[in-house]
């Protein structure tokens, strides 16, 4: 059975959290689709062409320890704005959705572009303050010495050019649903998520 779930929303919107907990819940394969263009990113700021680098993109690359800095995600954001890097990207993506068992993808595009025939589509906001202090705390509590307003600048300024680009923006699907999760505990975000999905997975079986 292919069965693709697709969750896009801006940064640090709960895509993440959200995504492996329903890929969990239901046994399917998760695809964190972010990391392919932070370990794409971060190969840049190393002095690699970024099409060289999406085009030999290794499953090392996305171990990468520092991929979640803010330095990266910017990176990231910079190659992402690219029609070549995201086409040496767009296969992978596919073929992870499509290979059977169900699939949960996150992203900004999954919904529009990598899995328009999704059979669940999600598109996931919360408020600039509320993502701003979520990323900041989960920062800081992996080490890293960032200020709020820093975390607020890094999510304004990927969520702009992200939205703004020709190629792919951010924007939901037309018919994806939308989720804002500014008032939700962790819990109650997955919930509502897994929600959604059962009542599409009892239409199609
Ligand atoms: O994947 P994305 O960047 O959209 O977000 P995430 O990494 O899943 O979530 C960002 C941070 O917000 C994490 O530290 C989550 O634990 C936290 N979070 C939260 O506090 N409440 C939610 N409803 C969802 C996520
Ligand atoms: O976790 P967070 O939401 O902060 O970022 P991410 O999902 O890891 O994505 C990092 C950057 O990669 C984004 O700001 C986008 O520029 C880019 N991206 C994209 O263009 N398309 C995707 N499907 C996923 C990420």
């Amino acid at each position: 059975m292919s069965f693709t779930i697709a969750i896009d929303g801006p940064a640090a919107a709960g895509k993440g959290t959200i995504s492996r907990a329903v890929a969990e819940h239901f046994g399917f394969a998760h695809l964190d689709t972010g990391l392919l263009y932070r370990a794409t990113g971060r190969r840049t700021l190393g002095g690699t062409d970024p099409v060289e680098a999406a085009r030999t993109l290794a499953a090392a690359d996305l171990e990468a320890d520092d991929l979640r800095s803010p330095e990266v995600a910017q990176a990231a954001s910079r190659v992402a704005a690219l029609p070549d890097v995201r086409q040496a990207l767009l296969d992978f993506q596919r073929a992870f959705a499509a290979r059977g068992g169900g699939a949960v993808l996150d992203g900004r595009d999954i919904g529009t572009v990598i899995c328009p025939e999704a059979e669940v589509k999600l598109f996931v906001t919360a408020s600039d303050e509320v993502r701003a202090r979520r990323r900041h705390k989960e920062l800081v509590e992996k080490g890293h010495d960032i200020t709020y307003d820093e975390v607020m600048a890094d999510l304004r300024a990927r969520d702009a050019r992200d939205s703004a680009r020709a190629t792919a923006p951010l924007k939901p699907a037309e018919d994806a649903t939308q989720l804002d999760t500014s008032e939700m505990t962790i819990a109650t975000a997955i919930e509502t998520a897994i929600g959604i999905v059962q009542a599409r997975l009892a239409l199609v079986s």
